[in-house]
């Protein structure tokens, strides 16, 4: 039997410094991430400066701790894999250089991982593999954005966000409403005791066959909703319902109706995704539905994924709650398929902030 091929994975394009031992592309060894969110919380949004600089302070911490979990010696890594693009320029290039130096030192190979498909593929870690052709809708706080998956490295877009993020939409409304930064948790877990149809928000983009997203409109509904049109005046309270403080502020807001505003708000933004999710998979006959990135931890989402998989009578696959979100375990699980296929990179492998296909 062949001995088992482990990747060492460095993962750093936006607030978490990661870096994993993953032996055959799915059997996850060691698994470190260093968050910032204390870092940016006060900012409310993760501030690029700080994050780059903080990557360096936490990245050799990250790599001895990843080795040393997993037992393993730099002997005993087959290829370094690091996430090179999309992601915060300044973040990228730190993983990337600390990836270089360790492949050049250990005399391994180097393989450059898109951080979008990585995400595309985290259900497989600690899992079975996922089956092809698959529909995977990747949200995150800097991605929406749908593909048509051949194989674990083969992804065609079909659509993506033409604005906001959906987890960056999940920030700042989480910001209107004061519920503190990640947002996305924050609402997840307001929304538990709020009714989603208690507000009626916006569902962008839904016309006509389009797979792009839109949610800048919908945060500003919220915003409208919270404080009110700028230059018209709040319209004066009836009783009942005496409750209603849409538009005086958000110190006006009541928990319950804080709750709600949480709530519709997911609705809104769960409903929009599951419709472009279904329109997609329809679009290219796939039999798996694949949720990837930070807002595949959304449990409304996830129970609504589920549903459409069960009429669509497609397999689901999520990812564990601990691959959602930014990792490293998922760049090297998915550079080893790169590996595999002799798709190395030269130690001048460039990152790349932007990209769209
Ligand atoms: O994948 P990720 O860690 O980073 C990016 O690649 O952007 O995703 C982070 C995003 C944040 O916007 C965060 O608010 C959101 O994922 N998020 C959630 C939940 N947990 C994290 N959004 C909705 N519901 C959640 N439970
Ligand atoms: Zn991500």
């Amino acid at each position: 039997m062949s001995p088992r091929a482990f990747v060492l994975g460095i993962e750093s394009s936006c607030d978490e410094t990661g870096c994993a031992v993953v032996a055959d592309g799915r059997d996850v060894i060691s698994n470190v991430v260093a968050g910032q969110i204390d870092l940016h919380a006060r900012y409310g949004g993760v501030v690029p400066e700080i994050a780059s600089r903080a990557h360096l302070e936490a990245i050799n911490t990250a790599i001895d701790t990843a080795l040393g979990q997993a037992g393993a010696a730099p002997g005993d890594i087959a290829a370094v894999a690091v996430g090179n693009s999309p992601g915060l320029i300044g973040s990228l290039l730190v993983g990337l250089m600390a990836a270089k130096t360790l492949a050049w030192v250990w005399n391994v190979p180097l393989v450059g991982v898109n951080h979008v498909y990585a995400h595309a593929y985290s259900p497989a870690l600690n899992d079975e593999p996922v089956e092809y052709p698959a529909c995977a809708l990747i949200c995150s706080g800097g991605h929406t954005s749908l593909y048509r998956c051949g194989g674990p490295t083969e992804l065609e877009l079909l659509g993506a966000t033409i604005d906001d993020a959906a987890g960056e939409a999940f920030d700042k409304v989480a910001k209107i409403l004061n519920l503190g930064f990640p947002g996305g948790p924050a609402i997840d877990e307001a929304a538990r005791g709020g009714d989603p149809k208690a507000v009626s928000f916006p569902r962008s983009l839904l016309r006509g066959q389009s797979l792009d997203f839109s949610f800048s409109g919908l945060k500003t509904a919220v915003l409208y909703h919270v404080n009110g049109v700028p230059g018209r005046r709040p319209r004066p309270r009836r009783s009942p319902p005496a409750s209603s403080a849409a538009g005086r502020g958000i110190e006006s807001f009541s928990p319950q109706e804080i709750a709600d505003v949480a709530a519709s708000f997911q609705a809104a933004v769960v409903d929009t995704l599951i419709i472009k999710l279904r329109r997609a998979a329809k679009a290219v006959g796939a039999h798996t539905l694949v949720l990837g990135g930070g807002v595949a931890a959304n449990s409304a989402l996830r129970r609504a994924a589920a549903e459409l998989a069960d009429r669509l009578r497609c397999r689901l696959r999520l990812p564990a709650l601990e691959f959602c979100a930014d990792n490293a375990a998922m760049i090297a699980g998915l550079g080893y398929y790169y590996l595999r296929a002799g798709q190395t990179a030269a130690l001048d492998l460039e990152a790349v902030a932007t990209v769209r296909r």
